[in-house]
């Protein structure tokens, strides 16, 4: 079939398979430009390992430190004249990159927080791994059914207690208005939190940990966001920051578990705010990244996913070094979005943006490229207009 993007709202409903292979082969490309990895990950399990964060984990894992990976996503594959997702066609284009490269590199399809796929994964730890030595937590979901009661929690964002007005963009329409969100519910800040909480890290880790499979100073870390005060209300104070607080909780019990098993550590590394199925979905959030990435590309400081990836890895994890924690105890590779020369002129912009100079004052059209990235469109080198097989099997 002939593939071309359809964007309904923040999704585009199809994914190209060539152009996923060649975007991940560009974070490829990037990762083995740089130094390798002294003292790097040898076995990693990457929990959300198909896109965004946790996908560009796995790739600075395997072609930063020639290390095996294990990943576990949940992707729907081809249907009848249907793309599979784009993490579908991601995960394929990296399994057969990292085979071809001598490296071990295998795939569980599932739901992560339940009970029968972390049997899976330990099953197929003991069999071929023996342990591992970092565990990468990077869910991004908007339910979790909970493995021991069987209710479903829809995670929500929101703000907490008042409601929040704020400019907003609709990144398809290209058409800046006001919005207003109304408070979550106590119900509904209980159910982010258990979906995007850390309750299932910690499950993850007890799980690996009772059946012996974590190596001595074996690591494990997760993803947060804190950003600028202008998203504080529907991010850091809103229901998905109250369940980032309960990651971070996680993270101090998980951390004391791994530093009794040889000196290991877990942590929680801040993220810069990037272009991800997970991040467009966030109202105003579009917004804050197309007037940042304007600022950091002029700036000369812009990463994607594979670069904070890389540095996190580099700087503070491996390489000789130990992570640079901040006072609550997290990493901050969101140093360079946090500068105050960029977020003074992030403020500065924000209340003169209109529908009518979207286009110059903010990055609107490199926030559409990087989101058409993320389906496998707008790649060089890839004829769009052929026709290609949608039906590829999991590797
Ligand atoms: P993403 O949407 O690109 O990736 C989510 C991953 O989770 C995918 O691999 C998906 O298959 C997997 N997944 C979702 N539900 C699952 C389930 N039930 N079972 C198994 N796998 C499942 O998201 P992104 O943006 O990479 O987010 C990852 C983490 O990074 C999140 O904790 C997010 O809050 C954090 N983060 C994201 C930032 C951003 O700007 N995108 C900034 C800072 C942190």
């Amino acid at each position: 079939m002939i593939i071309k993007p359809k964007v309904r709202g923040f999704v585009c409903v199809t994914a190209h398979p060539e152009g996923c292979a060649a975007h991940i082969q560009e974070w490829i490309d990037y990762v083995k430009a740089q130094a390798p990895i002294s003292q790097g990950p040898k076995k990693v399990l990457v929990i959300g390992a198909s896109t965004g964060y946790g996908l560009a984990s796995r790739i600075a894992a395997a072609f930063g430190s020639n290390a095996a990976t294990l990943g576990v996503f949940f992707e729907r594959p081809s249907d009848e004249g249907r793309p599979a997702t784009a993490g579908w066609y991601n995960t394929i284009a990296f399994t057969a990159a990292a085979r071809a490269a001598g490296l071990y590199a295998k795939n569980l399809n599932g739901d992560a927080f339940s009970d029968e796929i972390k049997q899976k994964v330990i099953e197929l730890i003991k069999a071929d791994l023996g342990q591992v030595d970092l565990v990468v937590y990077s869910l991004a979901s908007p339910r979790r059914t909970h493995p021991k009661t069987g209710a479903t929690h829809k995670s929500v964002l929101k703000p907490v207690e008042a409601p929040y007005t704020n400019k907003t963009v609709d990144t398809d329409k290209g058409v800046v208005s006001q919005v207003t969100i109304e408070p979550a519910s106590e119900q509904e800040v209980q159910d982010t939190i258990a979906v995007m909480g850390g309750e299932d890290w910690e499950l993850w880790m007890n799980a690996l940990s009772d059946a012996k499979l974590l190596a001595p100073g074996a690591q494990s870390v997760a993803y947060s966001y804190i950003g600028p005060e202008v998203t504080w209300a529907i991010y850091k104070n809103g229901t998905i920051g109250l369940a980032k607080n309960d990651l971070e909780r996680a993270a101090r019990n998980i951390d004391s578990l791994l530093k009794l098993n040889g000196g290991g550590r877990a942590f929680i590394s801040v993220n810069k705010a990037l272009v991800t199925q997970a991040s467009s979905a966030i109202p105003v959030v579009p917004l804050y990244i197309s007037i940042l990435y304007k600022l950091m590309k002029a700036a000369g400081t812009h990463e994607g996913c594979i670069e904070q990836m890389y540095r996190l890895f580099a700087t503070h994890m491996y390489n000789g070094h130990t992570p640079k924690f901040d006072e609550g105890g997290r990493v901050r590779i969101d140093d360079l979005e946090m500068r105050p020369e960029i977020q003074s002129a992030v403020q500065a912009i924000w209340p003169r943006v209109t529908t009518e100079n979207l286009a110059t004052e903010t990055d609107i059209a490199g926030y559409r490229t990087e989101f058409l990235k993320l389906f496998g469109f707008g790649l060089p080198g890839v004829d769009y207009d052929a026709r290609t097989e949608p039906h590829r099997p999991m590797l």
